[in-house]
């Protein structure tokens, strides 16, 4: 099927082909604009085929067969609140995987593992931010699991893993995931911290997951984010959607919710030429981290 072909709903219910027509400029700037604001994703001119394919396939489910139609339904009130919702998985990236990007997290078992004494007073608090369907905050469980395993308090942590999408979110909240998936995990983890389920499909242990809760935060809206005094934070694959001047302002405040001492991980080279009165660099050049000083 051609990219401007689709099925349009006919009011009879029955599917017909009829060709969707190429995005005007005027349209594809209305709907850049519209999800820059909304979420600070950037969809360069390279990406025009990308938003107009997944408009389109969700016009053709919804029977809409001009972009300035779908435009109004969205950014209708309420009701478009629901759909945009639902548009938005079709906009963004959320691709994942279990301990992305390796040094990251050998950082981060290094850093805890020497911080295993001060979690009797005040446990450990974890957050991913733009945490897809689970496997970033699982991964930040597993490795404070790991470092604190063979303390008097095993469970002296908590994640907090946020996204924008409510069915990543609702991915990550259910815990459950393929076998292809585990496959990047280290085998004794993947037992240590999985139990197969009769679909074949492997859900995360109770124990691990009740110290991983999920909630819906656009990193946009982060002086409305509740969290405080975090010991690490990880923004990975995320800041790359946007634009520099944005990068810099999110993660100014993502260091002021850092506790004394705490850890900020980015992916490489998403920022550039970043700094910050209270934080310092770690000295590894395969990371992108900064500890907060203090
Ligand atoms: C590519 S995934 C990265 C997942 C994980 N951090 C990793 O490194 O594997 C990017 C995630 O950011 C989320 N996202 C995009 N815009 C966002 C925003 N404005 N606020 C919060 N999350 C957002 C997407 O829904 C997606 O789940």
């Amino acid at each position: 099927m051609n990219e401007g072909e689709g099925h349009g709903m006919q009011p009879s219910g029955v599917w017909a082909l009829k060709p969707l027509a190429d995005m005007s400029a005027a349209e594809f700037h209305d709907w850049r604009a519209l999800l820059e604001d909304r979420t600070g994703l950037v969809i360069g001119d390279q990406r025009r085929a990308f938003l107009q394919t997944n408009l389109s396939a969700r016009m053709r489910e919804l029977g809409v067969d001009d972009y300035g139609s779908y435009y109004r339904q969205v950014t209708d009130g309420p009701r478009g609140a629901v759909e945009w919702s639902t548009l938005l998985d079709r906009l963004t990236v959320q691709e994942t995987r279990f301990f992305r990007h390796p040094p990251s997290f050998e950082v981060l078992d290094v850093y805890l593992r020497e911080r295993t004494a001060q979690v009797e007073q005040r446990p450990w608090a974890l957050w991913s931010v733009g945490c897809s369907s689970g496997e970033e905050p699982y991964s930040l469980a597993i490795a404070a699991a790991e470092a604190l395993r063979d303390t008097p308090w095993p469970e002296h942590f908590g994640v907090t893993g946020t996204d924008i999408s409510l069915n990543a979110l609702s991915k990550a909240r259910d815990a459950s995931y393929g076998p292809r998936r585990l496959q990047q995990l280290d085998e004794v983890l993947a037992e240590r911290y999985f139990r197969r389920q009769d679909d074949g499909r492997f859900k995360v242990v109770p124990n691990l997951a009740a110290r991983v809760c999920c909630a819906r935060l656009n990193v946009l809206e982060l002086a409305k984010a509740p969290m405080s005094g975090m010991d690490v934070i990880f923004c990975q694959n995320l800041l790359i959607y946007f634009r520099r001047w944005r990068r810099r302002e999110i993660l100014n405040r993502l260091a002021e919710r850092l506790a004394p001492g705490g850890l900020l991980v980015v992916g490489v080279g998403e920022v550039s030429g970043w700094h910050h009165p209270d934080l310092q660099p770690v000295a590894d050049e395969r990371v992108l981290a900064f500890t907060r000083k203090g």
